[in-house]
């Protein structure tokens, strides 16, 4: 048996290189983290972006180092998730070396590496990603129609992204497929997704679309199909059994009995899941947003080339943390959509 001072002793390295853990003034520790590593995507989905979008100059984007150097400062203050967003991430050129560097803190303070992708990249990056811890992707896929795929997407071809998906499961990666529920795009191919994933063993989940951007407004209350409806339909064919689960976002899980399937619903704007937010997110510039439907955010870059030491920078996150705001603002309900934030989901990373 040894004493507490042996173990004192044994943890003092892990224990000198954590810092206090973050916690809001709502008293939320926050634990979550996403990091947009790129503004750029070589796909142009309707709901996301113009086709001609003006993407920021390179410059602009904080290095991989630089992006490491904060993602580690997040980790030893109490970050255990990070999921690496963009634009699309895996389109970000050497960005596997920035998987690699988070890899090795998975287990030492890190607990999940994930990644939410569009699949173009995954036939060449997949084992990679599996290399460095990553267990679980997303995969964000909105109809299995060659037609609509190419419509909604612009760019992208469903084929590649097919076979992309088809190389994680080789690689050993667990799939959740995200598929935004458009009004009269894919309330067609409900069952046609549900079945596909039973059969492919993957997760989905729903989202409802944002008012994010600045597509015309007509054309976002056009596509909303809020997934009350998209319930409803599902209750029609299964029996659902609404689970407890929560992750700290705005997801909500349904088990379908008759196949056991889990299927999330993410309602950003009919249900009010702030309560229990755990997140922040970061950007390719190194802007801090404390919520995904608020303006404010707190500039990390000008603390982190300011200083060799961590100290600025440490500072910095704790002073945005103490700003982070109860709740979003988003609301459909008027005709004209009410709280819309301007900036794209590309740059802040969904
Ligand atoms: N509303 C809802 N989801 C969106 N995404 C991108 N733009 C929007 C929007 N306006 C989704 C992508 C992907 C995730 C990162 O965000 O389809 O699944
Ligand atoms: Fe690219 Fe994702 Fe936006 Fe589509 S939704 S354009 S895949 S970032």
């Amino acid at each position: 048996m040894k004493g507490a001072g042996f173990y004192l002793a044994a943890f003092a390295p892990i224990l000198a290189c954590m810092t206090a853990p973050l916690i809001d003034p709502f008293a939320r520790a926050i634990s979550y983290l996403r990091v947009s590593v790129t503004d750029r995507c070589d796909f142009r989905c309707a709901y996301c972006m113009t086709e001609h979008m003006t993407f920021l100059p390179k410059a602009e984007l904080l290095s991989l180092e630089e992006l490491e150097r904060l993602c580690s400062a997040f980790i030893r203050m109490g970050v255990q998730k990070l999921r690496i967003t963009g634009g699309e991430p895996l389109v970000r050129k050497g960005i596997m070396t920035f998987f690699e560097a988070m890899g090795r803190q998975v287990g030492a303070g890190l607990q999940e590496l994930t990644v939410t992708t569009n699949g173009s990249q995954l036939r060449k990056y997949a084992a990679d990603l599996a290399a460095c811890g990553v267990k679980r992707i997303n995969v964000s896929l909105d109809t299995l129609d060659d037609a609509k795929f190419a419509d909604i997407t612009r760019w992208g071809r469903l084929p590649q992204v097919l076979d992309g998906i088809a190389a994680a499961q080789e690689a050993g990666l667990r799939v959740k497929i995200n598929a935004v529920a458009l009004k009269g795009f894919n309330e067609s191919e409900l069952f046609t997704l549900v079945d596909w994933c039973a059969r492919e063993g993957h997760d989905l989940t729903f989202i409802e679309v944002m008012p994010m951007g600045d597509m015309g407004e007509a054309q976002r209350v056009d596509q909303y199909w809020p997934l009350s409806d998209l319930r409803a339909r599902l209750a029609e064919r299964f029996t659902l059994v609404e689970l407890d689960e929560r992750t700290g976002g705005p997801a909500r899980y349904l088990r379908l009995v008759e196949t056991g399937q889990k299927i999330g619903l993410i309602t950003p704007l009919t249900h009010n899941f702030c309560e229990s937010c755990n997140r922040v997110r970061l950007t390719c510039t190194g802007e801090l947003y404390m919520c995904l439907g608020q303006e404010d955010m707190a500039d990390l870059r000008a603390p982190l080339r300011a200083n060799a030491s961590d100290a600025g920078l440490e500072a910095a996150i704790r002073s945005a943390i103490t700003r982070k705001p109860k709740g979003h603002d988003f609301d459909y309900s008027r005709a004209k959509v009410a709280g819309q934030v301007s900036r794209h989901m590309s740059h802040t990373g969904g």
